[in-house]
């Protein structure tokens, strides 16, 4: 037979097929877009855009419908009310982690982003808890944090007032925070150790959020194929494992159990009481998998936070001022600002929230998988289905926040100036799989931003009309487009 009746003919059959297994399994999965074989519904997304494109789909599907990305189907929830019913009232349910092949064959499920089950559940018990230990601590986390950002001040200093790019400075400040945390102390912003892991750490993250990644993930073959990631990744994480071991090797003989310093010595602790029911293993590996998470979710998140951040307030010279007149009247110039002073600064902590909410920074938040057969509005989503999360579809609900797609702290506030809170704030997303550093990542940006503001006055290369806001890449990231501006001190 000639090869391109047989192409023809094969290709017919699987189309045949994948229509047959759609129509029959598509009774109790969520409704959605008719898809090809083996590309799934992959034309009908804007791998740039996914946000916006699954914006679309919800106006014609619902707000509860499936996608196939590849031949596996992935349900997306879309808007506040089936976020909620799922992440909060089934909680339990939804709190499975998508399936990331890469980082399944690094990580083998340790660590707590992309782990599962009770690994996942005593691996964040234990983070959780030793954060909060750490933050009531003799040196806690608040100082540490307030120290970072003189030191961030400082070296912003060191620009003396002319044009600078702020991504290296803004990044190495969050790093510094979990280098701290993790390993009792922070580095300078150009010693060689430091450089090096914020390097590896970035580049990781770099790797494992690119789109190209999740379109590989979703076609195994092709993981080996897509360019080097696999052994970048693996060879980052060596790297920071290796590094681990001598800094385990020092705590070990300095370790002090009535009086921990930092993430480490709490580890080795709970090594020693470690009992023989826990499924959860203290050993370094899976110290270093939960290391590992802790710097790649609590370093570019927050810094592209700061950076957008610092956009927005040039763009918004007015919000500025009005930031800098309460940190002047709360504050004042003489002391660093504390978290106390928080309840007391109602526009700035609107601000920070309108920053958060207006930049949308994880569109689609984490892949989330459901953990067992689940009836969800009379749909059937079978174990492990995959489960998509549009955080933009509430951070920019139209009824909540008028006007969504402007920038306005008034979206927090009451008429009385008072601060309002939103259950629409999801940035960190909701329910069990919530960000497990939303309160050190909010203290941060507090610190960081009020220090910033107290010391500088911001300037602008260009008018504040003519600054473009549109995100370089809005696929699982959204990141700023790089700019300029001035700190000129105070
Ligand atoms: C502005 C900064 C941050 C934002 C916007 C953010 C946002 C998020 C989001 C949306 C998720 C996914 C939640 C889900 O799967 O439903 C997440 C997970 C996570 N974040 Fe953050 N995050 C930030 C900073 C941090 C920091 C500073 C840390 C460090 C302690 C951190 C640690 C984690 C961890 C460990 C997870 C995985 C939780 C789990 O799977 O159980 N994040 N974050
Ligand atoms: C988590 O568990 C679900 C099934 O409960 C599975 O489909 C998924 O691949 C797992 N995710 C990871 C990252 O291992
Ligand atoms: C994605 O689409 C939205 C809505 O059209 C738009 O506002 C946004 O700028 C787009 N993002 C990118 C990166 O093109």
């Amino acid at each position: 037979m000639d090869p391109v009746v047989v192409l023809v003919l094969s290709l017919s059959c699987l189309l045949l097929i994948s229509l047959w297994r759609q129509s029959s399994g598509r009774k109790k999965l969520p409704p959605g877009p008719t898809s090809l074989p083996i590309i799934g519904n992959f034309l009908q997304i804007d791998v740039k855009n996914i946000s916006q494109s699954l914006t679309k789909l919800s106006k014609s599907y619902g707000p509860v419908f499936t996608l196939y990305l590849g031949s596996q189907p992935t349900v997306v929830l879309h808007g506040y009310e089936a976020v909620k019913e799922a992440l909060i009232d089934h909680g339990d349910e939804f709190s499975g982690r998508g399936h990331f092949p890469l980082a399944e064959r690094i990580i083998k499920g340790r660590g707590i982003v992309f782990s599962n089950g009770s690994i996942w559940k005593e691996t964040r018990r234990f983070t959780l808890m030793t954060l909060r230990n750490l933050g009531m601590g003799k040196r806690n986390i608040e100082d540490r944090v307030q120290e970072e950002a003189q030191c961030l001040v400082e070296e912003l200093r060191k620009t003396n007032g002319s044009p600078c790019d702020p991504t290296f400075i803004l990044g190495c400040a969050p790093c510094n925070v979990i280098c701290s945390i993790i390993f009792q102390n922070r580095f300078d912003y150009n010693d060689k150790d430091f450089l090096t892991l914020m390097e590896k750490v970035n580049e990781n993250v770099r790797i494992l959020s690119s789109p190209w990644l999740q379109v590989c993930g979703n076609f195994p073959l092709l993981l080996d194929y897509c360019p080097g990631s696999h052994h970048k990744v693996a060879k980052n994480v060596d790297y920071l494992k290796s590094y681990l071991q001598e800094k385990i090797k020092d705590h070990q003989e300095s370790l002090d159990v009535s009086n921990p310093r930092d993430f480490i010595d709490y580890y080795l602790i709970k090594q020693k009481q470690a009992n023989h029911n826990q499924q959860l293993e203290f050993t370094p590996e899976n110290l270093a998998a939960t290391v590992n998470d802790l710097f790649g979710a609590g370093t570019e998140t927050t810094s592209t936070t700061l950076r957008y951040a610092l956009l927005l307030l040039l763009k918004n010279p007015h919000v500025t001022a009005k930031v800098q007149e309460e940190i002047d009247h709360v504050v004042g110039r003489h002391r660093s600002p504390c978290m106390q002073d928080r309840s007391h600064m109602p526009y700035t902590d609107a601000m920070i929230h309108e920053v958060q909410r207006f930049i949308d920074l994880l569109p689609t938040s984490l892949p989330h998988a459901v953990t067992c057969d689940m009836k969800f509005r009379n749909y059937l989503i079978p174990k492990g289905t995959t489960v998509i999360t549009s955080l933009s579809s509430v951070l920019h609900d139209s009824k909540e926040f008028p006007n969504p797609e402007m920038f306005d702290p008034g979206h927090f506030l009451d008429e009385n100036g008072n601060f309002k809170k939103s259950d629409y704030f999801m940035p960190f997303s909701t329910g069990k799989r919530i960000c497990a550093g939303e309160g050190l990542a909010r203290m941060e940006l507090f610190l960081f931003l009020t220090t910033i503001l107290q010391n500088f006055k911001l300037k602008s290369l260009i008018h504040p009309k003519n600054i473009d806001m549109t995100p370089v890449a809005n696929g699982f990231v959204s990141i700023p487009p790089p700019y300029q501006l001035c700190f000129i001190p105070f």
